[in-house]
């Protein structure tokens, strides 16, 4: 259960049913088709619900997905002062957000948790109220996942970070100063952290081997419409010129790249056909020539992608896990269960979470053929996966997890629900509305 989660905060959401006491039934065979709508991008919507706090004035986001992560954040701002406003419907949930009276008071460590977006509250809130106090964060366990980029580079910019029995207490009591900042990585979230902080800093950042996700340039759009000067969201070197007195901003979500990717294999195991309404191809990156290369057609539309099973059936594919433009590590489970099926072997290497292979035993439940060494997971083609009872480990396991569940002969149970709802926006019951059969059940 999540603490004190105010459950009208979603219920706007037709996709909302989320219940801690069931577990997913799929019985696998069923062909998908029709509309399959891609929710706004839970990797955009954190972030960009965290730029509110620095602002007094009132920042709108259309197009929130209805996921757990998204109620746990809402919840951790409420605690922290920001107003909520909630509305919405097929279309996407609106979030009215505002942080005219923060109350920087140390923030808790059952919602933190819960959540690794959590640790984007400690350049906001150190820029905004000159202190942050907040336990380490959690997340999906699917590696080291250190803060040692986000503090260094916060560090630079004068604010003084104790770590300590579990705890990050940070103060900057002459405020943050501009910096100039080299992330040993291009890390996601230390990108994002750095760029929120040097906003209201004085002076400008810079920061080299930034990410270049496309989650981190929708952040960037809301912050200049909000008033912030930043440039270079298309490369590797972000400025931001600091200390601008930030405006509202009306803003809408990006659409979910790693939905898309998940959905259009899904398409491609039942071997149906899925419009996947307002996805967009570019934000794929190296995952739409993968996704062609192992047997998946993908066509544009104006609104959206057609995804189907490309006539030559699904082909072996060797890929490796790439910061963007490369392949997603959050594709990685997806299509290993799609290419589970698959005619021919794969070499499956991922090199940006050290521990994101915990979904292999589970699709060896299913009658996978899998063995792992090292940092590649070899697979070969079986013909028909069979359902069996899987536990999902994270997030993006469970997504695979249901994929393989699709196509799998017989009944497929699966545990662990709160990973898939934590991430997706009603993953199983819009695949239901496209004829998966696929329902809820108490767990017996
Ligand atoms: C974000 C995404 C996650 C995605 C990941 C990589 C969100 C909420 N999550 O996670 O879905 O899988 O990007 O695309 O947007 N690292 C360090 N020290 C640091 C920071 C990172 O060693 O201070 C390492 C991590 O352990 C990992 C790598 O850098 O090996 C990349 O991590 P990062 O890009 O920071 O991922 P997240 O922002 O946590």
């Amino acid at each position: 259960m999540i603490p004190s989660l105010d459950a009208s905060l979603l219920a706007a959401s037709p996709w909302w049913r989320p219940d801690p006491g069931t577990h997913l039934v799929i019985r696998g065979g069923a062909r998908l088709t029709g509309t399959y709508p891609i929710s706004g991008a839970k990797n955009a919507a954190l972030p960009l619900m965290v730029a509110a706090l620095l602002s007094p004035h009132l920042v709108t986001l259309h197009n929130l997905p209805a996921n757990l992560d998204v109620a746990v954040l809402a919840n951790l701002l409420q605690r922290l002062g920001v107003g909520l406003g909630w509305s919405g419907g097929r279309a996407g949930l609106t979030l009215t957000l505002c942080a005219d009276r923060l109350h920087p008071r140390r923030i808790e460590g059952a919602l933190v948790g819960r959540m690794r977006a959590s640790i984007l509250l400690l350049g906001a809130m150190l820029a905004r109220c000159g202190e942050a106090s907040l336990p380490m964060p959690g997340g999906d366990a699917i590696g080291l996942r250190g803060i040692d980029f986000h503090v260094a580079g916060l560090r630079a910019m004068g604010a003084e970070i104790d770590l300590a029995g579990g705890m990050i207490q940070a103060r900057a009591p002459r405020g943050l100063h501009g910096a100039e900042i080299l992330l040993p990585q291009p890390s996601v979230g230390a990108t994002q952290n750095l760029m929120l902080a040097a906003v209201l800093a004085r002076g400008g950042t810079v920061i080299r081997n930034a990410a270049r996700e496309p989650e981190i340039a929708d952040l960037a759009r809301c912050l200049i419409a909000m008033g912030a000067g930043i440039t270079g969201l298309d490369g590797d070197l972000l400025t931001v010129q600091g200390g601008a007195s930030l405006t509202g901003a009306v803003h809408s979500v990006m659409p979910d790249r790693i939905e898309t990717g998940t959905l259009a294999c899904a398409a491609a195991v039942t071997d149906g056909e899925l419009f996947l309404e307002h996805a967009r191809a570019e934000l794929l990156g190296a995952g739409m020539p993968l996704l062609a290369a192992a047997g998946v057609a993908l066509e544009e539309t104006g609104t959206g992608l057609v995804a189907r099973r490309a006539s030559a059936g699904l082909i072996g594919t060797d890929f490796r896990t790439m910061p963007y433009p490369g392949f997603a590590t959050d594709l990685q489970s997806p299509v290993m269960a799609m290419l589970a099926t698959a005619r021919g072997a794969s070499a499956i290497t991922e090199t940006i979470f050290e521990q994101r292979f915990r979904h292999v035993d589970e699709l060896r439940k299913l009658g996978a053929d899998i063995t792992v060494h090292g940092r590649t997971a070899w697979v070969r083609g079986v013909t028909r996966l069979t359902g069996a009872r899987v536990t999902a480990t994270d997030l993006r396991a469970a997504a695979a997890l249901v994929l393989a569940g699709l196509g799998a002969r017989g009944e497929t149970a699966l545990d662990g629900l709160e990973h898939l709802d934590r991430g997706y926006d009603g993953m199983a019951e819009k695949l239901a509305a496209c004829g998966a059969d696929i329902r809820r059940e108490a767990r017996a």
